[in-house]
């Protein structure tokens, strides 16, 4: 294998699909998973999620969540959290997405906490980065990530552990995309950060994904860049051959 680190192919279903259409999805996906070198997993919006993780059992596709609380139990009217992922069949929660940042007013410490709570639940958080627009026109794009990073990954990751996603948000649902050597800039920077701040050991092997209108017309050229080990996808992960087409980019790759 040419790479040292697998690539992760997850789809990110955000708030869509009624029982039926989750089911029949996921069972697509699954049907296409046999004999992939990449790693696949579906994150359902909550109300799917047990649905998936039955029609994917004994797949190779795993199941992850979209968010989970940094408690395990309590008065929380609304949030589920990651012991109650886990006894679903995730093995993965998606934390700090910027639409949970902009519209749930999450902050690095919240994501933090949440990070911690997932992994002391046996899940791997892949915990969520990115600028918007107006930051990286200001050039500060850079700083605007180690600044996240820094609030939002806790001390003990690890690549077991955790993924990062590069998502700026200029290019999430967009159908902009960055240029693979914007993304591998940022990626670049995230692992050499990392590196500094959590130790080489416990950060050369995080997986640093990309999201943000990735598709099958650009993953290839996306995945082929050094520090890009796989893709965060929303709208593409909703139809099943987009997202096996963006998992056979990276089966190319690897
Ligand atoms: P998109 O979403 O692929 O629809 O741009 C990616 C994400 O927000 O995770």
């Amino acid at each position: 294998m040419a790479r040292d680190r697998r690539f992760l192919i997850a789809g990110n279903w955000k708030m869509n699909g009624l029982l039926k259409d989750g089911v029949d999805l996921a069972k697509a996906v699954a049907a296409g998973a046999d004999g992939r070198k990449a790693e696949l997993l579906v994150c359902p919006p909550a109300t799917l999620i047990k649905s998936v993780a039955d029609a994917v059992q004994g797949t190779a596709v795993a199941v992850g969540g979209q968010d989970s609380h940094y408690e395990n139990e309590g008065a929380y009217t609304g949030d589920v959290s990651p012991v109650m992922l886990k006894d679903l069949g995730c093995s993965y929660v998606i934390l700090g997405h910027s639409e949970r940042r902009a519209y749930h007013g999450e902050s690095d410490e919240e994501v933090k906490a949440k990070a911690e709570a997932a992994h002391a639940a046996g899940l791997v958080a892949i915990i969520c980065v990115g600028e918007t627009e107006q930051q990286r026109d200001a050039g500060e794009t850079l700083p605007v990530i180690s600044t996240q990073i820094y609030g939002s990954v806790p001390e003990g990751a690890t690549p077991q552990n955790t993924v990062i996603a590069y998502e700026p948000v200029w290019a999430i649902g967009t159908g902009r995309t960055a240029t693979p050597e914007q993304a591998q800039d940022v990626h670049d920077h995230i692992r050499t950060y990392g590196m500094a701040t959590y130790g080489p050991d416990n950060w050369e092997g995080v997986r640093i994904l990309y999201g943000g209108s990735m598709k099958p017309g650009n993953a290839a050229e996306l995945l082929s860049q050094p520090d890009v080990d796989g893709g965060l996808i929303g709208g593409a992960s909703l139809k099943a051959e987009d997202f096996l087409a963006i998992a056979d980019a990276a089966d190319a790759l690897m």
